[in-house]
């Protein structure tokens, strides 16, 4: 092919792609959902949370578990009604039978919550209504830390309490 058809060929190619006459996504072989899940940024590096949580740590849940989970969940939600549906509506509708859909989900979701709702600018003691309700529940913020340590260490999984 000389130059001149080569140019002619791919100007075609892009008129028609944007006309919508071809669809190069649909013939790739590892076709990714229009609506599908992404791994959230981290708003902090990996060593931000150090010393409470090590780089290593942070490296492994973000991007190995958080990762994976998304994939899994990418992979199981494709070619069913979950495609499409915020992660919110997906946990708040489907069945305990469609447990790898609701697995992936779970961890999912978890990881995004944890992201967000960490911070290198966190620590101390709450105020207002949440220091109230701890201190009327539990007696005061520190028993409720030992109440909640004890909760987390015999919970499998992640520490979830
Ligand atoms: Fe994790």
């Amino acid at each position: 092919m000389h130059k001149r058809q080569f140019l002619k060929h791919v100007s075609l190619l892009g008129t028609a792609s944007l006309m919508g006459g071809i669809h190069l996504a649909a013939t790739s072989p590892k076709k990714i959902p229009a609506a599908a899940f992404a791994l959230p940024v981290l708003p902090y590096g990996y060593e931000a949370l150090e010393p409470s949580i090590d780089r290593l740590t942070m490296q492994v849940h973000h991007g190995k578990h958080h990762q994976a989970y998304t994939d899994k969940l990418n992979a199981a939600i494709t070619g069913t009604k979950y495609e499409g549906m915020s992660i919110e509506n997906i946990l708040k509708t489907i069945p305990a039978s469609e447990s790898e859909i609701r697995n992936h989900g779970g961890g999912y979701y978890n990881h995004a919550l944890f992201w967000k709702w960490l911070t290198p600018d966190g620590g101390g003691q709450p105020s207002g209504k949440l220091a109230e309700t701890i201190a009327a529940q539990f007696g005061s913020f520190g028993a409720f830390r030992e109440r909640f340590s004890e909760a987390a260490s015999k919970q499998f999984g992640s520490g979830w309490a």
